[in-house]
């Protein structure tokens, strides 16, 4: 490709009127389990705003249901929604660890790989299909939390018990390589790990209780052929060692400048970082920031332009559209 790829993390999603009316007439999860609703949703930004690529439609928490958890979306689940994610038997104990069971994904999880090949077959080769699994220590933080409620729980269960941290972080490693490899054997041409909330532990907890997983799931996915991302936020201070951890694409966020995160990890293609909140506001705004954002990030092959953390709810379609037209017509940059 001879210009600058776009696309952006929660690029299908209730900023877009087409999304909010698909949400009109049903819940998150039920959403998340119709391969035709995921296809209609995952090809809409495409088809819209002119990404050069589409990411799945669903959430890095619709296996949980197959691993024994009580999964709900708290009020985005019949109405508008902002509804945060649910789960009404958090983990807590040894044994609760040792209840949860690894999906299958061909039995459990059916309708995503439905929604994958449906995908494929609406994309029809205009795109690549990114597909993802969240990092075990983002997953483990709903689960062991029982929702979006902090880290205090996981990381206290670090502390206390570390056996039983290794064991659930063992068991939602399992369960995500299953889901990848399956998504990837159904047409998924990428994938991305989200480790969103990564940028809560120090480096000494990363090393032991996150790194060794994630440099599993990189092999994985590269063992299927396809490019493995990595994206977290809150981590640029690690940024040399999340790129020797095996992923092909590192993504960083806006808390670093772009050249930087370049300079540092020239190994590996690097994704970011624009402020997501900057599509919220002026769009010349938007659109000089972008410009300034791939002037900084240089002409190297090897860069992603995409937002540092996902759209936020509000920003308007014509100021995210404004900004992809943007990269496209930076041209000649890589
Ligand atoms: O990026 C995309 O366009 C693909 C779709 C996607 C969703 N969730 C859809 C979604 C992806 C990649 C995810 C991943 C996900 N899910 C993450 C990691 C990414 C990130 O933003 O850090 C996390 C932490 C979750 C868990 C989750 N799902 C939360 C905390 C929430 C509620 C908060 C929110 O953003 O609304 C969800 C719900 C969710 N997942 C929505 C969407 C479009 C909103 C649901 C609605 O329609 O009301």
């Amino acid at each position: 490709m001879d210009r600058v790829p776009v696309w952006m993390m929660r690029q299908a999603g209730r900023y877009q009127p087409s999304y909010r009316a698909v949400r009109e007439k049903v819940g998150f999860l039920e959403l998340c389990r119709s391969p035709e609703l995921i296809a209609q949703v995952t090809v809409a930004p495409i088809d819209e705003l002119g990404f050069d690529a589409a990411i799945l439609f669903s959430d890095i928490l619709v296996h949980l249901p197959a691993m024994g958890l009580d999964l709900s979306f708290e009020k985005g689940e019949k109405g508008k929604g902002d509804g945060g994610p649910r789960i009404g038997n958090p983990v807590r104990t040894r044994a609760d660890v040792e209840a949860l069971r690894i999906p299958e994904p061909a039995r459990d999880l059916g309708y995503v790989l439905e929604g994958v090949r449906a995908i494929r077959r609406a994309l029809a080769g205009r795109v690549p299909l990114i597909g993802f699994v969240g990092g075990p220590f983002t997953v483990a933080s709903y689960v062991v939390e029982g929702g979006s409620q902090g880290f205090t729980r996981l990381k206290t269960l670090l502390w206390n018990d570390p056996p039983a941290a290794h064991a659930l972080f063992e068991k939602l490693t399992q369960a995500a390589i299953a889901q990848i490899t399956a998504q990837i054997e159904a047409g998924a041409e990428a994938a991305q790990i989200f480790e969103s909330w990564l940028g809560e532990l120090a480096r000494e907890d990363l090393e032991e209780f996150s790194f060794p997983y994630l440099v599993r799931l990189a092999e994985a996915v590269r063992k299927k052929g396809v490019p493995a991302i990595f994206f977290s936020t809150g981590t640029t201070s690690h940024l040399e060692r999340l790129a020797t951890l095996g992923y092909d694409v590192v993504s960083v966020d806006w808390r670093i400048p772009i050249a930087d995160a370049r300079a540092r990890a020239p190994g590996v293609a690097i994704q970011g970082n624009y402020d997501s909140t900057l599509l919220l506001g002026p769009r010349d705004n938007a659109v000089a920031r972008a410009r300034a954002m791939l002037r900084a990030a240089g002409p190297a092959p090897g860069y992603i332009f995409n937002l540092g953390h996902g759209i936020q709810v509000g920003t308007p379609p014509e100021n995210v559209k404004a900004v992809v037209d943007a990269v496209h017509a930076f041209g000649g940059g890589k």
